[in-house]
């Protein structure tokens, strides 16, 4: 590693073996070994490398990720195998195992009640809120004849703006918004809705200059889609019978509909536990999200939004027991897309949407929230009965192994031996050298002992 100064110019310019190797030199302390690392993730097709680099600037390697699939997930009684894009061990094999409970009762009934999106305008203005008021009014379908060739494609596709309105806040009287509806139809529209909120507030400016001069000093502060949508919104529900929740662990079919009951309610008052749940919603979501070549940070950012909408931080999901029934349901923003964006673009996204068999975004949108529920169900369910660590540990095992280069045989007897006992890298390792006698020890590596 050079110790100088590390800044750099014109790096953007530089062409990507050149880009690794100074990164490499500056930044590493064994260059060869990081260059020939990250080399070796190289795409072998340079076609595909190609598509992979054009995504993000910089790019030096691929980061490589589990893509995992979830059998067995019934939703609206049609049968799904789930691509899942996530490094938590215990996510698929949580989501799996509460597909197949699920499976036998019913399955996940699932509904989209809107899928509404918003842009904004948003604007300073010295003129009087009346006369600006009718002023918009009388001239907004002019805006939206100014966008015409923008919207005739979505029309086409049987989308396009729904609704448009001037929007003003006591706390900042000079400011206002345009806040326009958009249906996207299968997009998820981003780009979309930027280009006509561009468009619409050009021709705003425009129209209110030649009626009122520059004296109202209209200023576009910025235009932009919203990643609030609550209107986008998607519900998925399970439910069954009490008693066909049979025993669990020890606990009477009746005692965990109750517990489990309870547990939710926990996260519907007090927003430590709400954060928690609703992060074991979103490493369901969001590794479906991932898959499909959707944007996992603002759906993460509109749920989290969402889950405060009464003014508290509050769980995503809820549950009744009542007249003899377990119902355990879920309502979130999903604003998803299966066309545009790197939905086809990136070779795995677009095999993800195939095993899906190409769902229209609302299909898609059922998918995604069901996985959260059953996430969901399956992190609770463990937490009120065996405990969490259960699972957790039986996975960390699994990594430790493999980091180990554990042989099958030792992976069984590994598995029996740490049945009831704590697994930590060094237990395992120790456990290794006791199965290898004569033999060089298992190295220490760097690996920390906790699970995730
Ligand atoms: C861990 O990734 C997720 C959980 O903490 C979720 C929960 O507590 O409900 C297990």
């Amino acid at each position: 590693m050079k110790s100088k100064d590390k800044t750099v110019k014109g790096f953007s310019k530089k062409n990507k073996d050149k880009k690794l190797q100074w990164i490499a030199e500056e930044y590493h302390s064994d260059p060869e070994m990081m260059i020939q690392t990250l080399q070796s993730f190289e795409h072998y097709n340079t076609s595909v490398q190609k598509i992979l680099d054009s995504f993000s600037e910089n790019t030096i390697a691929n980061f490589m990720m589990p893509f995992s699939v979830a059998p067995n997930f019934i939703i609206n009684d049609r049968c799904y195998a789930i691509p899942m894009v996530i490094e938590e061990s215990s996510v698929v094999a949580a989501a799996s195992k509460a597909a197949k409970f699920w499976m036998s009762r019913g399955g996940f009934k699932a509904e989209v009640p809107g899928t509404e999106k918003i842009g904004q305008i948003h604007f300073s203005c010295a003129l009087d809120e009346s006369i600006l008021n009718s002023f918009f009014e009388s001239s907004k379908e002019e805006y939206a004849r100014s966008c015409k060739d923008l919207l005739k494609n979505m029309e086409n596709r049987g989308g396009g703006i729904s609704s448009v309105e001037l929007v003003s806040f006591e706390q900042e009287p000079d400011y206002y918004q345009i806040r326009i509806a958009f249906e996207t139809c299968d997009s998820m529209g981003a780009n979309f809705i930027n280009s006509v909120l561009e468009k619409y507030a050009k021709e705003f400016i425009k129209l209110h200059e030649q009626k009122f001069g520059t004296e109202s000093r209209l200023q576009i502060i910025m235009c932009i889609l919203s990643n609030y949508t609550p209107d986008c919104v998607v519900r998925s529900e399970v439910s069954c019978p009490i008693e066909d929740l049979g025993d669990i662990d020890s606990l009477t079919a009746l005692q965990f509909a109750y517990k489990f009951e309870k547990a939710v309610r926990i996260a519907e008052i007090d927003p430590y536990r709400a954060t928690t749940h609703n992060k074991g919603i979103y490493n369901g979501i969001d590794a479906v999200v991932l898959a499909t070549g959707n944007d996992f940070r603002a759906i993460e950012a509109c749920g989290h939004a969402f889950a405060s909408r009464e003014g508290r931080y509050q769980s995503l999901s809820h549950c009744k027991v009542e007249n003899g029934y377990f119902k355990f349901w879920i309502e979130v923003p999903l604003a998803l897309g299966t066309i545009g964006g790197l939905t086809q673009l990136h070779p795995l996204a677009k095999i993800s949407l195939e095993i899906l068999g190409n769902p229209s975004s609302r299909e898609l949108m059922m998918i995604a929230a069901s996985v959260g529920l059953a996430q969901n169900f399956a992190a609770v369910k463990s937490l009120i009965t065996t405990g969490i660590q259960k699972g957790h540990m039986k996975m960390h095992l699994f990594n430790v192994l493999h980091q180990l280069k554990a042989t099958e045989r030792e992976f069984k007897l590994a598995i029996d031996y740490f049945k009831d006992r704590i697994v930590s890298h060094s237990a395992v390792r120790e456990f290794l050298n006791s199965l290898r006698p004569g033999q060089p020890e298992v190295e220490k590596s760097s690996h920390k002992d906790h699970p995730q």
